[in-house]
């Protein structure tokens, strides 16, 4: 048994946790998620002031982190932080604290890709959200299809070729004059919504892309975002009277169709019984029940994280970093932190 204490800082969450574990056996004895409200003024996350309370928060977080979990600090057996993609700010603050708390401990020290913390945050709820499964994260920096045939192999199937689905989502409910981050608050209005006569092309899905197109798994939102712009302006003939969530649902569906098609490729060409979510846009229902309907068809089933584990946060952190200390790997106090850093694990 291994005790990992997990730390992010990548964007606008301040989290720490602590979890036990060995191998896929493992308990998450905490999880403190510290965000930050000052960014919903300026209506995005403003890098410097992200930074500056990283610093502030990152203490009484491991603080209360460790209180949950009734555990001491000399009890920690690795440390593990967040090294990149991330803002390189913010970063360095979860990133030095770790450091220096590995130094004063004589713990090992573990770099984490942000990315594979989201492969592993859904298995922290559900025992069988582990390999081999197809993935889906979708967050407001990127979306990545991925076929994972074990923790720590990971075929990159596609990704964005422009906005990420969450930054399509934000953008969007900015054009309709929703607060930041828009997201939840588009899926709200477009539950409202009425089907009907205004539908949104599906970004990149063609029934005649096959297996080895470059566009085959690979999505684009900046062209729908577009055409949301354009009805907005100029309400199409089609749907003279309607509504603003008429337009969140068309575009809602348009989204949510085109990942799910795009991940359902991807499971049946690696045969895969089971899919995972993650990121931020994992918390929205539209995707998870499009998800789990069109999954059901082709036997595979779907999980999906709790709104905590969804976003960003230390939990699947320190589990991603439980798998890189018992895999032998260890970072040194030279550890960096990287704005851009690949997915490690890659396989052709
Ligand atoms: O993973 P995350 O918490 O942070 C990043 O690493 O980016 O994702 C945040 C993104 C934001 O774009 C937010 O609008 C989106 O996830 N999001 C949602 C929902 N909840 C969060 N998008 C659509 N529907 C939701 N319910
Ligand atoms: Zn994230």
């Amino acid at each position: 048994m291994t005790r990992v204490l997990g730390i992010e800082t990548s964007c606008d969450e301040t989290s720490v946790a602590v979890l036990d574990g060995a191998g896929d056996d493992v308990h998450l004895r905490s999880l403190v998620i510290l965000s930050q409200d000052v960014h919903r003024v300026f209506g995005g996350v403003v890098p410097e002031l992200a930074s500056r309370a990283h610093l502030t928060a990152i203490e009484p977080v491991l603080r209360r982190a460790l209180a949950e979990a009734e555990a001491e600090l000399a009890s920690i057996d690795v440390v593990a932080g967040t090294a990149g993609p991330g803002l390189v700010g913010a970063l360095l603050v979860g990133v030095s604290f770790g450091k220096a708390l590995a130094y004063a401990l004589g713990r090992p020290l573990v770099g984490v890709h942000h990315m594979e913390g989201h492969l592993f945050a859904t298995s922290l709820e559900h025992r069988d959200a582990v390999p081999p499964f197809t993935a889906l994260l979708v967050s407001g920096g990127h979306t990545l299809l991925i076929d994972v045939e074990a923790w720590g192999r990971y075929r990159l199937l596609g990704r964005t070729r422009d906005d990420a689905a969450g930054e399509a989502f934000d953008k969007v409910a900015k054009l309709l004059g929703l607060p930041y981050p828009g997201g939840p608050f588009l899926e709200r209005l477009a539950r409202d919504g009425a089907r009907g006569s205004l539908r949104f092309a599906r970004p990149m899905l063609r029934r005649d892309q096959r297996p080895g197109d470059a566009d085959y798994f690979d999505v684009s939102f900046s062209g729908l975002k577009t055409a949301v712009l354009n009805e907005l302006r100029e309400p199409s003939p089609t749907a003279p009277s309607r509504s603003p969530a008429d337009v969140a649902l068309a575009f809602q569906d348009a989204l949510v169709e085109t990942l799910v098609e795009k991940t359902a490729r991807a499971v049946e060409q690696f045969s895969r019984a089971r899919v995972v979510l993650g990121g931020g846009v994992a918390g929205n229902g539209a995707l998870v029940a499009g998800m789990r309907e069109r999954m059901a068809s082709l036997g595979a089933h779907v999980y999906a994280p709790s709104g905590r584990l969804a976003t960003d946060n230390a939990g699947m952190i320190a589990r991603a970093g439980l798998h890189h200390f018992e895999a032998g790997h260890r970072a040194g106090l030279d550890l960096n932190a990287y704005a851009s850093l690949p997915l490690p694990g890659q396989i052709a």
